[in-house]
C-alpha cells in the first residue's frame, strides 16, 4: 500500500542518479516530470504519414489523400548517407497555384532560411526543417479546406526539379 508514495521517490532517484552530481541537484524536484514521461504521447487525432528521402532526390510517397480541414502529422525521415549541405531534404508544402518551379529557383537563394524563400513564406502552407542523413522531423497542420491538389517539394537546390516532390490531393 505504500507503492504509491514510493514510486514518486524512485522516479527522483533516478532523476538524480542521471542528472549531474553537484549536491543542489537533490533539491530540484522539476525534473522528475520528464522522467515520467517515457512515452511521448501522439498528437491527438492526427494522421501520421511517414515519408522517406534518400540520396537519389525521391520522397518514397509522392501522393497523399486527405480529407478538407483534415488533421495531418507528416514524418520525414532523411535514409541517405550523403552530408546535409550536399543533400539536404525537407518538405515543404505549397499553397494551390503555387509555380513550383518560380518557388524552387527563389529558394536556391534562401539557404539562410534554411531554403524557404522569405519572400515566398506566405505560399507555405506546412514545412519541416532541413535535414541531413538520418535525421527525422516533423510537421502537424490540416490540410486545407478548399478541394484540389497541393505540391509538396523538397525545396533544397535543384531538387524539385529532379523530381523531388509530391502532391497533397483534398478530396
Ligand atoms: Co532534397
Amino acid at each position: 500500500m505504500k507503492l504509491t508514495n514510493t514510486l514518486p521517490l524512485m522516479l527522483a532517484a533516478l532523476v538524480v542518479a542521471s542528472g549531474c552530481s553537484k549536491s543542489d541537484s537533490t533539491s530540484a524536484p522539476a525534473p522528475a516530470a520528464p522522467a515520467a514521461q517515457a512515452t511521448p504521447a501522439p498528437a491527438a487525432g492526427a494522421r501520421v504519414v511517414t515519408i522517406e528521402a534518400n540520396d537519389a532526390m525521391k520522397f518514397n510517397v509522392v501522393r497523399i489523400e486527405a480529407a478538407a480541414g483534415e488533421e495531418l502529422k507528416v514524418v520525414l525521415k532523411n535514409m541517405g548517407t550523403l552530408p546535409k549541405e550536399a543533400m539536404g531534404h525537407n518538405w515543404v508544402l505549397l499553397n494551390k497555384g503555387v509555380d513550383m518551379m518560380a518557388f524552387s529557383t527563389a529558394a536556391m537563394a534562401a539557404k539562410a532560411t534554411d531554403y524557404i524563400p522569405p519572400a515566398m513564406a506566405a505560399q507555405v502552407l506546412a514545412h519541416t526543417k532541413m535535414l541531413g542523413p538520418k535525421q527525422t522531423d516533423e510537421v502537424t497542420f490540416k490540410a486545407p479546406k478548399e478541394p484540389g491538389e497541393y505540391t509538396y517539394i523538397c525545396s533544397f537546390p535543384a531538387h524539385a526539379m529532379a523530381g523531388m516532390r509530391g502532391v497533397l490531393v483534398v478530396k
